[in-house]
């Protein structure tokens, strides 16, 4: 039995995409210890079995797995039912899941790099949006969270579609919490907006420096007053934050993760 375990989300039920590694996967481990339960998403569904299997080793029935490609619209209302279905369930969904790709600049820029990144970082965040917000409604008071970038906010060479996708969740997430406010559905919806994150989507980064990932992480700190790049486990709090009722008082807001990058 996972109902009363304590923590900062106890009792939450929580749904994150992309959540097989990287940022997801800490936020699925830093969610069920603090007492929710999660389904945990991803395209790669023997990935996100694998950790649902390892976080249930460590806390009893707290997670679920789910395959699940966010840019399938059908997929997302399958998901959510099975997920609220074995969750009991939603009060949480965190819009995780996100693709970064290689360095792209304007004149060899194409329709599939700005299709591709377009439907699964910002047309899946509406599709998670619109299909969870009956069950959020339901399981009030709930939270919705949206893992933008700093790239939504200050911009990169070569970055074009990431950077309008990014800034594209940061405003919808606005809109969201306004409508759920103008409601009273007690619905809260913010975005999250880390810098560089030491996870796979930095992997490009790591071949432009022929593989050396301590050399690529030392450069991609170099502009960070901070002198580091994130570890996933910064932005988890602050989803655990953004999940718990700790920030019953916060909706259409941005949070940077970002070592200072953005106040210089
Ligand atoms: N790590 C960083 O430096 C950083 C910085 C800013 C923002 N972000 C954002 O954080 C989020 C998580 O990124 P990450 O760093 O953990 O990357 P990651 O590559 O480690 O993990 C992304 C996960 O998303 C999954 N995924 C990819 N396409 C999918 C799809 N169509 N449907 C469902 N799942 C899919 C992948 O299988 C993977 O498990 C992304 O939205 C990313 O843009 C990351």
């Amino acid at each position: 039995m996972t109902a009363g375990r304590p923590g900062r989300v106890a009792g939450k039920t929580a749904l994150i995409t992309g959540a097989a590694g990287g940022l997801g996967e800490s936020m699925a481990w830093m969610l069920a210890r603090e007492g929710a339960k999660v389904a945990v998403t991803d395209i790669d569904g023997p990935r996100a079995a694998a950790l649902a299997a390892a976080i249930n080793a460590e806390v009893p029935g707290a997670a679920f797995a789910h395959a699940h490609d966010v840019a399938d619209e059908d997929q997302w209302a399958a998901v959510i039912a099975a997920a609220v279905d074995q969750m009991g369930g939603l009060s949480v969904l965190v819009n995780n899941a996100g693709i970064g790709g290689d360095l792209v600049f304007v004149e060899g820029d194409t329709a599939a790099n700005w299709d591709r990144q377009y439907q699964i970082n910002l047309r899946s965040v509406m599709f998670g949006c619109k299909h969870a917000m009956a069950h959020l409604r339901a399981s009030a008071p709930a939270s919705i969270i949206n893992i933008s970038s700093i790239a939504a906010l200050a911009a990169g060479p070569g970055m074009g579609a990431y950077n309008a996708t990014k800034a594209g969740v940061w405003m919808y997430t606005k809109t969201i919490a306004l409508e759920a406010a103008k409601a009273d559905w007690n619905v809260r919806c913010n975005s999250v907006h880390p810098v560089f994150i030491k996870t796979a989507i930095l992997d490009p980064f790591v071949a432009m420096s022929g593989g050396d990932e301590t050399k690529a992480h030392e450069r991609l700190a170099r502009g960070i007053p901070l002198k580091r790049i994130g570890e996933p486990d910064d932005v988890a709090y602050c989803v655990l934050y953004l999940a718990s009722d700790e920030s019953k008082f916060v909706t259409g807001s941005e949070f940077k993760i970002d070592g200072g990058m953005t106040a210089q």
